[in-house]
């Protein structure tokens, strides 16, 4: 492989995919948008195709963000993941939603709303979308518990889970079906962890279409800036959990790979090394799993990082979160992912031949 290789070349030398998300300032910039054109097999919508983005008011559907996209993306030979069908939790979903002249008001009507926007998404898009963020953060990180929202009174939390699937695979049958959430290795996502098992035991046990989990991998320090490194106890809860999820039949994908870096010295090449040491740390042991299909960055770029707005430094220096800097070049973390997926195991092994 040539020096100068893709990190999706890379990725497709083992059987994987590299990918990214594209925004509305990413893609407005065209030395950004080409460098996405450059690096990555997929692209994923960072906020286009989410309830309010396509569904500004309960009568309307706006998609033409989403499509103009979405026809770059394929002109460009690009695949394109679809994100997301149902946001559980209530912050994220419209306003509109939550007002008494439309939130729903009996389970026909519930149904009948989910039905009407999944309905009209998936159908929009059919085969151009193949994998779908069908749910995203159901469960509650802090107790492990599921989210209550509009829809909890009259489908329950797992209800209007399994329910988004089963539309998900009516109106798109061809699509890989995912369930993307947050959790992570640390120890403090064990709750997390063990909530999100649960809930994909059940909706396996009920034979909901769901065909694979989406590890966000939005990664970072703790307050004192320590970070964790493979070896001892976490590491083994995490090989653990994904043991438990590949066990149930899903595949795995990194669907929002990124740093958090703020609370990293201020130093750039002492916080470029160690983001790039975080994000190596962790690739390793999840890549290690063959049911991993892709990895998708959460941005290519740190100028367009949803980061700069999101939990800002204290000192106030520009995140630096993403395997490419402000003006375009490449940073110690696009060589640990280079590195990590050039490392993993193949995915090419003697069972996917006879397949
Ligand atoms: C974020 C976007 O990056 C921001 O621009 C937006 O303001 C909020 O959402 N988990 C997800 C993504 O699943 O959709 C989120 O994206 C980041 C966390």
């Amino acid at each position: 492989m040539s020096r100068d290789a893709s990190l999706d070349a890379l990725a497709r030398a083992r059987g994987l995919r590299f990918g990214s998300a594209l925004g509305r300032c990413g893609f407005g910039d065209p030395a950004a948008r080409a460098l996405v054109a450059r690096e990555c097999g997929l692209v994923v919508h960072e906020n286009e195709l989410k309830w309010r983005a396509v569904r500004p008011r309960p009568d309307r559907f706006d998609f033409a963000a989403a499509d103009t996209m979405l026809d770059w993306a394929e002109a460009q030979g690009l695949a394109v993941r679809g994100h997301t069908l149902l946001w559980h939790t209530p912050r994220w979903l419209p306003d509109w939603l939550h007002e008494p002249a439309h939130a729903p008001r009996s389970l026909a009507a519930a149904e009948a709303l989910l039905a009407e926007h999944i309905g009209t998404v998936c159908r929009r898009y059919g085969r151009r979308i193949a994998s779908w963020d069908v749910v995203n953060e159901s469960v509650d990180p802090d107790t492990g518990a599921m989210r209550d929202n509009v829809f909890t009174p009259h489908l329950g939390n797992l209800g209007q889970v399994e329910l988004a699937f089963r539309l998900a695979h009516e109106h798109a049958p061809h699509a890989q079906l995912v369930y993307n959430d947050t959790m992570g290795w640390g120890r403090g996502s064990a709750r997390h962890r063990a909530g999100v098992l649960a809930m994909l035991e059940a909706l396996v046990q009920r034979g909901t279409p769901v065909h694979a989990l989406g590890l966000q991998s939005h990664l970072g320090t703790d307050a004192e800036g320590r970070w964790l490194r493979r070896s001892g106890e976490h590491e083994r809860e995490w090989r653990w959990f994904l043991e438990a999820v590949t066990a149930l039949g899903l595949e795995l994908l990194i669907t929002e790979l990124d740093v958090d870096d703020r609370h990293l010295p201020a130093d750039e090449a002492t916080r470029d090394a160690a983001v790039a040491d975080i994000a190596r740390e962790y690739l390793d042991v999840t890549l290690s799993f063959r049911a991993l299909r892709c990895v998708m960055a959460w941005g290519l770029g740190d100028a367009q990082s949803w980061m700069q707005s999101w939990w800002p430094r204290d000192d106030g220096l520009p995140k630096r979160s993403c395997p490419y800097d402000g003006t375009g070049r490449a940073k110690p973390l696009r060589a640990a992912i280079a590195a990590a997926l050039s490392a993993a195991p193949s995915r090419f092994d003697a069972a996917d031949a006879l397949a």
